[in-house]
């Protein structure tokens, strides 16, 4: 709206969760409420809008929690993906479609993605020696491994990752690792793998991002993304020596996986493929036409996947068309403690809406009025009460609730016409007349909060009208005049309903 020069198709995709565990209120707060708000925005302006997710199925995550829990994989993301795909449709996130990275759809999408880039020469095959566990007999890598970062000490780096400092890692890189399984020391041992050399992609990186991207994307996800591209870039090994994944498509492959970061990512295409499929639609445009903005919503752990890995693959394939911004989200603490699926620390939104079935709108306003877009935020029970209380119920509630009992008792929830204007009413109106451009500008610049606290001052808008005119009593004494007030009254709340 604000925007004349914005495309009229948009694809959006929120971070395929993992299912080793349910969803819970960090993800919603960092990833699927915003990713909601932009989708619901953009289809109520008139956009075309591929809105995708899916369930994240492979990688070690899984077969980590399958071992925890002696089932297998297969159990292990039948179960957490029928509870993750329910509970974001009892919450009302709007997905056109949501998939999982087992379905066939995917296996093969991901598996000619792997051809393609193989066939192309976008590989390096190498022989090296990777972290063994004598004890399991197995390689490790990824999260089978914990030790030091060496970027910034964080003792339980993971194999691929650092949580702490966001760094992508190679597991040899880590300081005194440890085996996740047997918790012995690893040894060495050598085996093949396929490298990206994203060396290869430096230049392109620093076009695109460094110079192209320096004041559109967040400061957070800009200033990562810089610091990674500028520290230099090593080729990553894309395939793993697992017996859980998507199986290397080409010669010597053989009983070894892709890397869980090579096909999540394009777990949104097949998501695409399956949704477009579905609604005898053209996926292709979605993914490759130049005019489509391209838009990934993600938790802050997961930038270099979605800023510097992915794009590269896909410049790499060479028919795709980059993201237009990736609005990374900080972290949402709960009572002061970080969650964690592991330990057990989290709101389920399964479980709370088994405690609260008729309150997601309450949720995703807290979780939107606090959410981690510049810094780490907190929430609490506490401030979830006042929130739904002092500013749902109190501000907005307490509006719509008088604009609808009067309008009940003057006009039986009829919507009595205007007569002439005050100034008051003009100036009224005009104020309310900006609200969906001072929203939109907000949303467009990723801006989910500001969004909600003009939407709430909005409210706070017809309260004063309301307060100020005092229908209930120019009742007494001036019937046609409080037919205007509430007709006035009447357009800020409907203009409520659109906007929230
Ligand atoms: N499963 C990952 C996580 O929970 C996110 C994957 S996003 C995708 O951190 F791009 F790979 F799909
Ligand atoms: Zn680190």
């Amino acid at each position: 709206m604000s925007d004349i020069k914005s495309p009229s198709r948009y694809t959006i995709t929120a971070a395929l969760p993992y299912t080793n565990g349910p969803i819970h209120i960090g993800h919603l707060a960092g990833v699927y409420v915003p990713a909601d708000i932009y989708a619901r925005y953009l289809r109520s302006i008139g956009k075309d809008v591929a809105f995708v997710c899916g369930s994240d199925e492979h990688g070690v995550a899984i077969s980590m929690k399958a071992k925890k829990e002696g089932v297998t994989p297969k159990d292990i993301i039948d179960k957490y993906h029928a509870i993750i795909k329910q509970s974001f449709m009892d919450f009302g996130i709007t997905f056109d479609n949501y998939s999982r990275t087992s379905a066939p759809v995917h296996h093969k999408t991901a598996s000619d993605f792997f051809t393609t880039l193989y066939k192309k020469g976008d590989f390096i095959e190498e022989t090296t020696a990777q972290l063994y566990d004598e004890e399991a007999q197995q390689f490790l890598a990824d999260r089978f491994v914990i030790g030091t970062c060496p970027k910034c000490g964080n003792e339980e780096a993971y194999g691929d990752q650092c949580e702490n400092c966001g760094s992508s890692l190679n597991a040899t890189d880590l300081i005194n690792p440890k085996s996740t399984i047997t918790g012995t020391v690893p040894t060495t041992k050598e085996t093949k793998h396929w490298f990206l050399p994203l060396d290869r992609y430096e230049d392109f990186l620093k076009d695109w991002i460094s110079k192209g991207h320096k004041d559109d994307w967040k400061p957070n996800v800009y200033g990562q993304c810089k610091s990674w591209i500028d520290g230099g870039l090593e080729p990553r090994a894309v395939t793993r020596d697992l017996d859980w994944g998507i199986p290397v498509p080409v010669e010597g492959g053989e009983g070894k996986v892709l890397y869980v970061w090579f096909d999540a990512p394009i777990g949104y295409i097949s998501s695409t493929k399956e949704w477009a499929a579905r609604e005898s639609k053209d996926w292709e445009p979605y993914w490759k036409d130049k005019d489509t903005k391209l838009v990934h919503f993600i938790g802050k752990d997961n930038i270099v996947f979605h800023c510097i890995i992915f794009p590269s693959m896909l410049k790499a394939e060479g028919s795709y068309i980059l993201p237009e911004n990736v609005p990374a989200n900080e972290f949402l603490n709960l009572e002061g403690n970080k969650l964690s699926t592991s330990k057990n620390w989290a709101v389920w939104l399964h479980e709370y809406l088994v405690d609260f079935p008729e309150m997601q709108d309450s949720l995703r306003y807290t979780l939107t009025a606090n959410a981690p877009e510049t810094k780490d935020n907190d929430f609490t029970w506490k401030d979830f009460q006042a929130r739904n209380n002092n500013e749902l119920v109190a501000i907005l509630g307490n509006f719509i609730n008088r604009v609808v009992v009067l309008t009940n008792k003057y006009y039986d929830g009829k919507i009595p016409a205007t007569g002439s204007l005050t100034n008051f009413d003009a100036e009224t109106l005009e104020q309310l007349s900006k609200y969906p451009e001072i929203i939109s500008t907000s949303i467009e610049r990723y801006r989910f909060r500001e969004a909600g606290q003009e939407l709430m001052n909005l409210a706070r808008l017809g309260n004063k009208y309301l307060a100020d005119e005092e229908p209930w009593k120019v009742i007494k004494v001036d019937e046609e005049r409080v037919k205007t007030i509430m007709n006035v009254a009447l357009q800020i709340a409907a203009g409520l309903a659109v906007l929230s």
